[in-house]
């Protein structure tokens, strides 16, 4: 394996967690994604359903989980089964896991091969009156493939007719918004992942490189670490394709005094980093620049301090809102009359900072969470204000990922990574000049 996996007590305490939560005499099934196709024989690279991973730790196709906290026979409380692997498959493919190895793995001492599952689905279902189905209800969630999750759902609704069926993610969405310390610690390997590439690219970062070779830079330092490569798809854009929020060409020759924004994480072992900085590709900003960049700054340092237990999303966006309207009053983009005249739906900081400022972080780059409930301590968000001027052909936006505490300020995962322009222009300008020499 390329990463290190999280040890079997962290997925025994997700499944207890979750297992606590369903009513009784109930059963819930857990699917793997399915490999995808290209065309012809290609298939695109293998990516576990986090939910699946989140329970058992299992990273392989076809897997499927059972849980079932009133099974009459224990050894039927929680059920892996696995992909069955034989001498042609680990001669053509390598190694897959064998029961023995995806016990250590997951904690889940009953493990059958996936072959088996219906028959013994069928069985327990006769001791089961309901079964939680794990639908997609992520919000922003939207596809057209159906997944093998969709399909399982499908069937087991035609194949079980008078059974009550369940909600899983509104379990999962409280679960997993919540971090347990090791996963935090697997988080803060994907952010230091990170870092290191940042600071490559500050060295090597130069006017008419091209956005890519900045994306390669990154995916260099990532491989070479142990992460698999990037949490999602990176955003290199410069001068005036910062002002496309979800810019991912990353086509562009960089030019001589432009501002180059990078939204690029690391992943590690499923886990997600999510980092933005905005650099001068000269290594120098203007005054101009710097001024807006110490402006989103001090609104990304002001944000974060008030992410703890308690508050929830909608009242944090508020008064982020308002740390931002101050700071487009001071730099002459917004005018006194204009906030005065805002429609509070429609606040006039909007024009230029479009975009949440937080979002939950974990195995999904936008993690899950309920908006409407008060923070908890364990919950790691992302803080990423941004101004953005096409009329003055740049934007900037900074990001870092911050755990909540149980008191106090939050931690910062990224405190490491450079932020502050000074030390930017620094970095970058001594690089250049032991170039020079
Ligand atoms: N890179 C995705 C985001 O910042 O939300
Ligand atoms: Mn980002
Ligand atoms: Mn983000």
């Amino acid at each position: 394996m390329r990463y290190q996996p999280l040890p079997a007590d962290v997925y025994r305490r997700n499944r207890r967690k979750f297992m606590e939560r369903m009513k009784p005499a109930s059963l819930a099934v857990f699917n793997s994604n399915d490999i995808y196709p290209i065309s012809a024989d290609s298939t695109l690279p293998f990516q576990q359903h986090r939910d699946i991973f989140y329970l058992t730790g299992a990273d392989q196709e076809e897997t499927i989980l059972l849980l079932f906290p009133d099974a009459p026979d224990p050894k039927h409380r929680e059920v892996l089964f696995i992909r069955e692997t034989n001498d042609h498959i680990k001669i053509w493919e390598g190694e897959k896991l064998t029961k023995e190895q995806a016990r250590a793995l997951t904690g889940i001492d009953t493990v059958y091969w996936t072959s088996e599952f219906e028959r013994v689905l069928r069985d327990l279902m006769r001791h089961a009156d309901r079964i939680y189905l794990n639908t997609n209800e992520h919000p922003r969630a939207s596809h057209e493939v159906e997944t093998r999750e969709d399909r399982f759902i499908k069937w087991v609704k035609q194949a079980f007719p008078a059974h009550k069926t369940e909600r899983s993610q509104p379990i999962l969405h409280r679960l997993r918004a919540v971090k347990e310390p090791e996963e935090i610690a697997q988080i803060k390997r994907a952010c230091d992942i990170t870092g290191a590439g940042f600071r490559r690219v500050l060295e090597v970062l130069r006017p008419g490189m091209y956005e890519y070779e900045v994306e390669a830079e990154f995916a260099r330092e990532f491989l070479r670490r142990g992460s698999r490569g990037f949490a999602y798809t990176p955003i290199i854009a410069s001068g005036p394709n910062a002002n496309i929020l979800h810019y991912i060409q990353n086509d562009r020759k960089i030019g001589e005094g432009e501002l180059v924004l990078i939204d690029v994480g690391a992943e590690y072992g499923n886990w997600s980093s999510d980092l933005t900085r905005t650099v001068p590709a000269s290594g120098k900003f203007t005054p101009r620049q710097k001024e807006v960049y110490n402006a989103v700054l001090r609104v990304k340092n002001k944000a974060a301090k008030l992410l703890k237990p308690g508050i929830t999303i909608p009242e944090y966006h508020k008064k982020v809102g308002e740390y931002m309207t101050e700071e487009l009053l001071r730099l002459g983009l917004l005018t006194e009359e204009e906030v005065k005249n805002q429609d509070p739906d429609k606040p006039a900081y909007k024009k230029y900072f479009m975009h949440g400022t937080s979002h939950h972080l974990g195995l999904d780059t936008h993690d899950y969470g309920i908006p409407e409930e008060p923070i908890q301590a364990g919950m790691v968000f992302t803080v990423e204000p941004g101004i953005y001027i096409p009329e003055e052909g740049f934007g900037i936006r900074l990001e870092d990922d911050y755990v909540v505490q149980p008191e106090g300020e939050p931690l910062n995962l990224m405190a490491h990574i450079p932020i502050e322009a000074d030390e930017i222009e620094a970095i970058m300008q001594e690089a250049r000049a032991k170039e020079g020499k």
